[in-house]
């Protein structure tokens, strides 16, 4: 198991009877930027969430990082990872304050490392303002930054810049590529926009229907696709 944060083994999550994941395997690498895509209501949150032991699974299991976790997650672990949530949860209270939520929680100041954090995502001059007056991407960046704050082993991030200008997804995708490179953290993406896959990960995943229809490195993902609803999605001809 060594090099693998995640294993997942027969993963299936239902909700009121229906099956939204349904996952027969999947490795996550210690380090890699794995990029999830897939249609609307494939799965791709809800797996994030079961990522981040905010589910339990119906049945199968998750393993990380050796260990099987279902049941209850200890603390310690369930620290070691953080989310970006699609639509992220802000604190009414200043960007400063929001960044230093995490941080609180784990009984650490870390009054440098929020600053620093601020200023890394380009928000020092907005400190403190109040967070829910932010502008889209500001708000997706305190979210970032809180989430990177606590140097977390995984980051899992759901679509973290649908709906932003070009100048807050070059911001984010740099951002995200850096505190990969820096700090070794493996980091799963989900996102709709292939061309963010193509710049951001190692390995892509096409998810359908709660499935995992085909995983391979980025390149060999984009230009020969073993299964033909891979190869229709990069083409953007999937209707869905
Ligand atoms: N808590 C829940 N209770 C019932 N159904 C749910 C719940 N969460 C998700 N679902 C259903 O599970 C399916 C997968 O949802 P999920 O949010 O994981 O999709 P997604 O791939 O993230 O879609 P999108 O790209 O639109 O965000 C959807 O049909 C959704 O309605
Ligand atoms: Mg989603």
């Amino acid at each position: 198991m060594d090099g693998l944060v995640y294993r997942i083994e027969d993963l299936k999550k239902e909700y009121a009877g229906r099956t939204v994941v349904d996952i027969a395997r999947l490795d996550v690498r210690a380090g890699e930027v794995l990029a999830l895509v897939g249609p609307s209501g494939a799965g791709k949150s809800t797996l994030l969430r079961l990522l981040n032991f905010l589910e339990q699974p119906t049945r199968g299991r998750i393993v990380y990082r050796g260990e099987s976790v279902n049941g209850n997650v200890p603390l310690k672990t369930r620290r070691q990872v953080t989310t970006v949530f699609q639509r992220p949860v802000l604190l009414r209270a200043t960007a400063r304050a929001n960044v230093a939520y995490g941080l609180g929680l784990r009984g650490e100041r870390g009054d440098g490392r929020i600053d620093a954090m601020l200023a890394r995502v380009g928000l020092g001059d907005l400190a403190h303002a109040p967070a829910h007056k932010l502008s889209g991407g500001e708000m997706q960046r305190v979210a970032l930054a809180r989430a990177l704050v606590v140097d977390p082993q995984v980051l899992l991030l759901d679509e973290p810049t649908a709906n932003l200008d070009p100048y807050n997804v070059g911001l984010i995708e740099e951002i995200v590529r850096e505190h990969n490179r820096a700090r070794g953290t493996t980091i799963v993406l989900v996102t709709h926009n292939v061309f963010q896959a193509k710049r951001l990960a190692r390995r892509v995943g096409l998810m359908l229907g709660g499935r995992l229809i085909e995983i391979a490195a980025t390149k060999e993902f984009f230009d020969s696709a073993k299964d033909p609803r891979t190869a229709a999605f990069v083409r953007g001809d999937m209707v869905y």
